[in-house]
């Protein structure tokens, strides 16, 4: 009988292991956000597996917008390991990495009669959180067709001023995602903006 087989198969599984365990510190989780080396920010492809927060329906931020018979929909997606961070803290670790997809509404399809469901994708715009790449700490990028990286939006456009100013937490408009502005209550980090309660 080999006598010797035991001993191997247990080498095996301990190179194995330590192969396993080397491959997994080399690569940074696939949900941290990925720059190119000339900065641009690698689509978050995995996205849809993340915490989504909410949707908004024909939301709209100008005062003499008429809402449209088909609004469209906008989801949230945070990727999971800031999501557990504002659960502790009720604030926006470094590295946090936002989606937000705008979908088509569509209506009287299949079995449908009334209301509305989600069509096909039509913006995609997301928001890092990166001290040591902004200045500004944040980051706003677009990714408006198949592109496979984006770079930052400048810092003049309206995407700055408005998060920054408007934003319940940080940049981030917390007020309308109604679990996670109770955790900011609870966590005494909201700012002092509009917040129309959850009720
Ligand atoms: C006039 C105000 C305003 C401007 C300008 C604006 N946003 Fe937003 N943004 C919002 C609001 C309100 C929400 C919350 C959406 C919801 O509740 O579904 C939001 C949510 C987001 C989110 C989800 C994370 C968060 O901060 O809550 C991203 C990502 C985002 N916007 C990207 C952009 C980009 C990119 C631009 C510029 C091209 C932009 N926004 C311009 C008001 C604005």
């Amino acid at each position: 009988m080999n006598r010797s087989w035991p001993v191997l198969t247990v080498a095996g599984v301990l190179v194995a292991g330590l192969a396993f365990h080397l491959a997994a510190q080399s690569s940074p989780p696939p949900e941290a956000p990925r720059f190119t080396a000339a900065g641009q920010l690698q689509r978050p492809a995995n996205y849809r597996e993340w915490i989504w927060l909410s949707s908004g329906l024909g939301m709209s931020y100008n005062p003499s917008a008429r809402s449209a018979g088909n609004p469209s929909f906008d989801n949230v997606f945070v990727n999971p390991a800031a999501y557990r961070a504002f659960l502790q803290t009720g604030a926006w670790p470094d590295q946090t990495v936002f989606v937000l997809e705008v979908r088509a509404s569509e209506s009287h399809g299949s079995i449908n009669q009334q209301g509305h469901y989600q069509g096909a994708r039509l913006a995609m715009e997301v928001e890092v959180k990166d001290a040591r790449r902004f200045p500004g700490k944040w980051a706003f990028f677009a990714f408006p067709g198949a592109n496979d990286s984006a770079a930052p939006i400048p810092t003049t456009a309206s995407c700055y001023s408005c998060h920054a100013q408007n934003g319940a937490v940080d940049n981030t408009f917390v007020q309308f995602y109604p679990t996670l502005l109770e955790v900011a209550r609870q966590k005494g980090t909201l700012r002092p903006v509009p917040v129309t309660p959850v009720r």
